[in-house]
């Protein structure tokens, strides 16, 4: 291994100063990490399991809605009871074995995906969980390019292995050949389905074995030495041979297991297990921790941002209002990367200018809420946000860092949203403000004033449900939705007068966005390419840029 991943970080900083030793030790003690993956690859099993070995949980069946067990989740989400679906994301800490582990939870449904992008803006890790018996899917490839282009490390769980799979040669294969990203197992299967017995550590070559459980429940783990006469008596030998075998194969090809290259985004540790009976899950959580990357400098504006500048800073990576229905609050995420962060402390906003006094931030586990006294680069706070916070927003101490914002992503759906009740406006104009301001949807009106509804955009058919939902049972308005026969958008570089120069465009609408820029609707791929050649000087961006220092038109 190149670099020790629990050594602490290098810092100028005299060894007298306590409270810069306590950041440093906390920044040592931090992991973060988020979970990508397809819809039922697994990943409520494993949060709930990774929260039970944290000893955050009692009981599993906790964290998803198992007839009456549902207790953690926000059940704020009428939607989300009904249709089966993770909508929202919860930010989940717990201690283990001298760490303190931050989970940033994140919806598995594909129409939520820009939710996930904005999420693993604040993830210095990623578990990527893949099925068995599928391999990749759509959605993990999706998020996987998320993830390279951010140059996030990558820890593959291969979940599912108590039932018929594929070759496991076969799995880290696909994922080297079809997402170009190398694979260093850390453990290694003995058998699957019905005849997996557990997995052998590749680097100490002991047998783990695993005993079914209870359901819900730590299953009993028994370790042996390779040596022990106990792996012949307990493990068939033809799967045991088999399993070295395999091992020896993959040692012979001789990658090792670099730690720069891992936390570089470039190889992935491996591990196998099954999250439902636990099988694998604590030795994954342990070798995670031990070689999972650190709250790392962040770039903003001003240059990379060491996590151990002593002044607190942080960005807003998502928003979310109505959390509880009985506050009608609106919680502004925010990921810490520098200095510490301490109840009531005065923060300036970057994009504002003005200070403001945090005096009641919060950490959230699901439906629970504790006030937070302090927070360390790697962590999440909830803070209220009275209307002021956007997402990508910048809070700091000292001297002036803003961080470098977070991209929209281009949307696909569009239709007019209309209100039907004139009378009810207010409530519309508030709701679908608050929406758009929250990242649930994105908000384009038409260039024509005396059209004055607005053009819903978004990633997936459910993202536009949801908002209706939601307009109906936290504002109070019923809303009707007009489909628009667009599927492709595009910003104008340049803004109007670039518009303008080109003259009259055809087969494409022009609208504007909240920040009052050109964007070009298109029916189809074909619509856009055509445009394209008959103005290439006309440049056009799929994702609309980043804004700073411009307050959004409201409807
Ligand atoms: P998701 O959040 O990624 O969508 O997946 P989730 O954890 O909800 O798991 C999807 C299904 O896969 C669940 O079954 C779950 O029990 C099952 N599952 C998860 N991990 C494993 C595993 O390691 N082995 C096996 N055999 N199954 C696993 P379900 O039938 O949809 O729900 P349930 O009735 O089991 O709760």
């Amino acid at each position: 291994m190149s670099s020790s991943p629990s050594s602490p970080p290098a810092t100028n900083l005299p060894a007298s100063d306590p409270e810069a030793a306590a950041l440093a030790a906390a920044v040592c003690r931090r992991r973060n990490f988020a979970i990508i993956s397809h819809p039922d690859a697994g990943k409520t099993t494993l949060t709930e399991k990774l929260l039970l070995y944290g000893g955050a949980i009692q009981q599993a069946g906790a964290v998803k809605a198992k007839g009456e067990q549902r207790k953690v989740t926000s059940d704020w989400m009428e939607l989300e009871k009904q249709r089966g679906i993770s909508i929202t994301s919860t930010v989940l800490q717990f201690d283990y074995a001298g760490s303190t582990v931050n989970l940033l939870d994140t919806p598995g449904h594909q129409d939520f995906s820009e939710d996930t992008y904005r999420t693993l803006a604040a993830a210095d890790n990623a578990v990527m969980l893949v099925d068995a018996a599928k391999g990749l899917e759509p959605q993990t490839r999706k998020l996987f390019e998320v993830c390279r282009m951010r140059r996030i490390p990558i820890f593959t769980f291969i979940n599912k292995m108590d039932r018929p799979g594929r070759d496991p040669l076969e799995l880290t294969d696909e994922i080297e050949q079809e997402l170009g990203l190398a694979c260093w197992p850390v453990n290694w299967p003995i058998g699957s389905g019905d005849r997996f017995r557990g997995v052998i550590d590749r680097r100490t070559k002991d047998l783990l074995l695993f005993e079914r459980a209870e359901r819900g429940r730590q299953s009993l783990e028994r370790r042996l030495a390779p040596g022990d006469p106990q792996c012949r008596t307990v493990v068939e030998s033809d799967l045991l041979e088999q399993a070295l075998e395999e091992l020896e194969l993959l040692d012979g090809a001789g990658a090792e297991l670099d730690l720069d290259r891992v936390h570089a985004g470039e190889l992935s540790p491996v591990f196998f297990g099954s999250a439902m009976t636990n099988f694998g899950v604590r030795p994954f959580l342990d070798a995670f921790l031990e070689l999972a990357q650190r709250p790392m400098a962040r770039e903003s504006r001003e240059g990379p941002v060491d996590p151990l500048r002593p002044e607190f800073s942080g960005f807003v990576f998502k928003l979310q209002a109505n959390m509880d229905p009985r506050h009608r609050d609106r919680v502004a995420f925010v990921r810490v990367c520098s200095g510490r962060f301490a109840k009531d402390m005065s923060v300036r906003h970057a994009r504002s200018g003005r200070t403001i006094r945090l005096s009641r931030p919060q950490k959230l586990f699901g439906q629970d809420r504790e006030v937070v006294e302090d927070a360390y680069p790697g962590d999440v706070i909830g803070l209220n946000n009275p209307g002021m916070f956007a997402i990508g927003d910048t809070l700091y101490t000292g001297t002036r860092v803003e961080y470098e914002g977070i991209p929209c992503f281009s949307p696909e759906i569009f239709a007019w949203l209309r209100n039907p009740n004139p009378s009810a406006f207010k409530n519309f104009r508030k709701g679908v403000n608050e929406l758009r301001e929250e990242g649930a949807v994105q908000v384009l009106y038409d260039t024509d004033p005396s059209k004055r509804d607005p053009i819903l955009a978004a990633v997936g058919q459910l993202q536009l449900e949801v908002v209706q939902y939601r307009l109906e049972n936290e504002y109070g308005v019923t809303s009707r939705l007009e489909p628009l026969e667009f599927s492709v958008a595009r910003w104008v570089s340049g803004g109007w007068p670039a518009l303008e120069r080109v003259g009259r465009l055809f087969n494409c609408k022009t609208v504007r966005d909240a920040w009052d820029r050109p964007v070009l609707l298109f029916r189809n791929d074909w619509n856009l390419h055509q445009l394209q050649e008959d103005h290439p000087e006309l440049e056009l961006q799929g994702v609309a840029p980043v804004v700073s220092g411009v307050e959004p038109i409201a409807l």
